[in-house]
């Protein structure tokens, strides 16, 4: 994001030595680098399979293509139009469009929505982390599934070790976002993204070779409805604005520096076909091993964290694998990390005159802070459970599926209803075919999906 920053003085010289091409380039590289993560990964696999399978599976691709690829478009032409941070933006246009300053509290739900995210993303970016060593160390090399069961019980269980993970894991991403030396991690999003999708590709082979490829695909794409809860949908509807990092600003911080002649549909693509290709990857691999294994597709947020190890205590070459899976998985993370606490931080630092390594550390201090719930809610506080289960389940629930779909719907309104024609034509590139079809998608088809299913879920109708 810094680097954006950095080409707000150095943008002339930049493109013209690099052009478009480079800059676009850089630009989907930063985005998708914030996309793919823990959601695709860690919480695709596992919440598609507490939710039955296929008829989520579809539910989420349909979402992502008919919610998620019109809300993206539409956060990067609003950050592009008003090249602040997500608060100020949406102050300014709002007022620019005709309507009025207090948009801003959209920005600033996105601002809060994105911290409690990042308050139990956090937690689970220390357990990503915490795995790099045991996986060194070979402590998976030939367990039984009971076994790696005992060491994610064994681990979560202690409330220290998961708390010093999350510390570590949250303590990095203060320092980074503090020093604002995003530049030259973006530049290394170019090789983990690719590296990530290169040693998927290589554990699907071996999933395909398992045993469990022909029941895994079978309980991804054949659709059965009777497993799907309106509640359910909300959640894939959720899981895409999770996994596409968007309706909590993130996406709309990174346009901000945007150049003007790029492709925002182009770029949108992008992004959204190399993310949702990873997540179907993961959860390829991840079913045909819980097949292959007896082992059970709804065992929840530890799913990831005891099928992959039994796959790589038996593969040939698996304490290597394991570790670049893990390091690799744990980098994904930090970058999406880096791009949730990003948009409080430059608020605080333009509001309140604080410099940045004060920011970083106050925003990220309450996010720890909030974090620790989370993290309590696997071991000592994994009774307490109120609504929808524990602390983690209750903020979990309360940001995908209630505060990104609304505030997914209040960005589609604005984009679609409160920005002029004009406005809108202009940032995504005149009013062809592609302009009508996501003015449709945004002022109709994206609004009306969310409301539905989020009535039909919360059983205002059905
Ligand atoms: N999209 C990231 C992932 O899938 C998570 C994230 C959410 C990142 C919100 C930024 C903002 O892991």
């Amino acid at each position: 994001m810094m680097m954006f920053k950095e080409e707000e003085n150095g943008t002339a010289l930049r493109f013209s030595l690099h052009g478009h091409w480079s800059s676009r380039l850089v630009f989907v590289f930063a985005v998708t680098g914030s996309a793919v993560g823990l959601g695709n990964i860690w919480k695709f696999p596992y919440i598609a399979g507490q939710n039955g399978g296929g008829a989520f599976v579809l539910v989420y691709l349909v979402s992502v293509f008919v919610i998620g690829l019109p809300v993206m478009m539409a956060e990067i032409l609003i950050g592009r139009r008003g090249r602040r941070n997500p608060i100020a933006t949406m102050a300014l246009l709002g007022e620019e469009e005709g309507s009025s300053r207090q948009w801003k509290w959209l920005g600033f739900m996105g601002v809060v929505a994105g911290s409690l995210i990042l308050s139990y993303y956090s937690v689970i970016g220390g357990w990503t982390l915490a795995y790099v060593p045991k996986s060194i160390a070979g402590a998976f090399t030939g367990t039984s599934a009971a076994e790696v069961e005992a060491i994610y019980a064994g681990f979560t269980g202690n409330w220290l070790s998961v708390v010093i993970a999350h510390s570590v894991f949250m303590g990095i991403t203060i320092l980074v976002v503090a020093r604002g030396v995003e530049r030259g991690l973006e530049q290394a999003v170019r090789f983990m993204v690719p590296a990530l999708l290169l040693l998927m590709l290589i554990l699907l082979g071996y999933a395909v070779t398992s045993g469990g490829f022909a029941a895994g695909v079978e309980f991804m794409f054949t659709p059965d409805f009777a497993a799907l809860t309106w509640d359910g949908a909300l959640q894939a509807i959720g899981q895409a604005f999770f996994t596409l990092s968007l309706g909590m600003g993130a996406v709309m911080a990174y346009s901000a520096y945007l150049p003007k002649e790029m492709s925002i549909r182009r770029a949108s693509t992008s992004v959204v076909i190399a993310d949702t290709a990873i997540a179907l990857l993961a959860g390829l691999v991840i079913f045909s091993l819980v097949f292959a294994n007896d082992l059970d597709p709804a065992e929840g947020p530890g799913l990831v964290f005891v099928i992959l190890p039994l796959a790589f205590g038996q593969m040939a070459g698996g304490v290597f694998f394991a570790t670049v899976f893990f390091v690799l998985l744990g980098f994904a993370a930090f970058t999406s990390a880096l791009g949730v606490l990003e948009p409080g931080v430059a608020w605080v630092v333009e509001r309140f005159g604080r410099s940045r390594l004060q920011a970083a550390s106050l925003v990220g201090g309450v996010i720890w802070a909030l974090g620790l719930g989370t993290a309590l809610s696997f071991n000592v506080l994994a009774d307490f459970s109120f609504l929808r289960g524990t602390i983690y389940q209750n903020v979990d629930y309360l940001t995908s599926n209630v505060m990104l779909p609304v505030a997914g719907l209040l960005i589609t309104f604005f984009a679609g209803w409160v920005m002029c024609r004009n406005s809108t034509s202009e940032e995504l590139g005149g009013a062809g075919t592609s302009y009508k079809a996501w003015r449709l998608l945004a002022r109709y088809v994206a609004p009306a999906a969310i409301v539905l299913v989020f009535l039909e879920a919360v059983g205002i109708i059905g």
